[in-house]
């Protein structure tokens, strides 16, 4: 069985590729729903059907554990996959987020108490980085904010004197809060991390999923036998999108050092 890995667009891939070089025996899928990006500004439902559409596609190109780098798929609909869905119709599958792993991260270090949370419209109308925070940290504060024009621009492939006004008029309510730590909420900033960090300066402290997912995915699969055991060991790597643009050859390419081979997929997979 192979690990799948979930975004609504290009983001993921940056994860990905962190990911397989930590844990570089594994078969991967990865799943990008480029057609119906941005996720961010449609509703719970939406996101909810999109997920399990996603999920449900893996599950059938023999995926035993599907990792949903998307924050605000994640943020609105994970629990519901793994309460309702997964024991109907997957029980021996897996399906994990993004959210629980970022709050832990941004609680390791004692001194956070001001958490800042970057995100889409989706996951911070959620409030499930607040929630998750507060129960890791009870006291934390907790300041979110929407940056609904990032995705779109690091998706296109923005140059920086364009993404950098946005970033920084989205990051200002959070500095004005005097947050001790960022969180980067959403797959694609991680791209825009070293932008953040420029903005933010040396004291605030920056989690990228990117940087942490790879550990957690390995801690995982070493407290889980159950699953790993089941995991091929083939490196085998697929790309498939719903849609390709120029934009995401280019970046993949860079990323993974030597040109991406994508298959555009349809989702949902029934439709004629
Ligand atoms: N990948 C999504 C996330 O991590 C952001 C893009 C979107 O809005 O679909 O939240």
């Amino acid at each position: 069985m192979k690990i799948g890995i979930f975004d609504s667009g290009l983001g993921g891939l940056f994860t990905m590729r962190r990911i397989v070089s930590r844990l570089p025996r594994y078969d991967y899928v990865y799943l990008g729903d480029t057609k119906r990006i941005p996720y961010g500004d449609r509703s719970r439902e939406t996101v909810y059907r999109f997920l399990e559409e996603a999920v449900d596609f893996l599950f059938r190109r023999d995926c035993g554990l599907v990792v949903v780098a998307c924050n605000t798929a994640s943020a609105e609909a994970l629990r519901r996959i793994q309460t309702e869905y997964l024991p109907r119709h997957y029980p021996d599958r897996k399906v994990l987020g993004v959210i629980i792993p970022a709050a832990e991260q941004a609680v390791k270090n004692p001194g956070a108490a001001r958490i800042g949370i970057l995100a889409t419209r989706g996951t911070v109308r959620s409030g499930t980085f607040a929630k998750e925070v507060r129960k890791l940290r009870r006291g934390a504060r907790v300041f979110q904010n929407a940056a609904p024009l990032l995705v779109p621009l690091i998706e296109r492939r923005a140059p920086a004197r364009e993404i950098r006004p946005a970033l920084q008029s989205y990051l200002q309510p959070l500095l004005r809060k005097r947050i001790d730590t960022l969180i980067l909420g959403c797959t694609h900033y991680a791209i825009i991390k070293r932008q953040a960090k420029a903005i933010c300066g040396p004291q605030i402290r920056i989690i990228a999923q990117d940087e942490i997912l790879p550990a957690k995915l390995a801690a995982y699969l070493r407290r889980h036998p159950e699953v790993e055991t089941r995991l091929g060991k083939g490196h085998s790597r697929r790309f498939l999108v719903t849609d390709l643009m120029d934009a995401t050859k280019i970046l993949a390419q860079k990323w993974f050092q030597g040109p991406v081979a994508f298959t555009i997929v349809r989702l949902p997979e029934q439709a004629g």
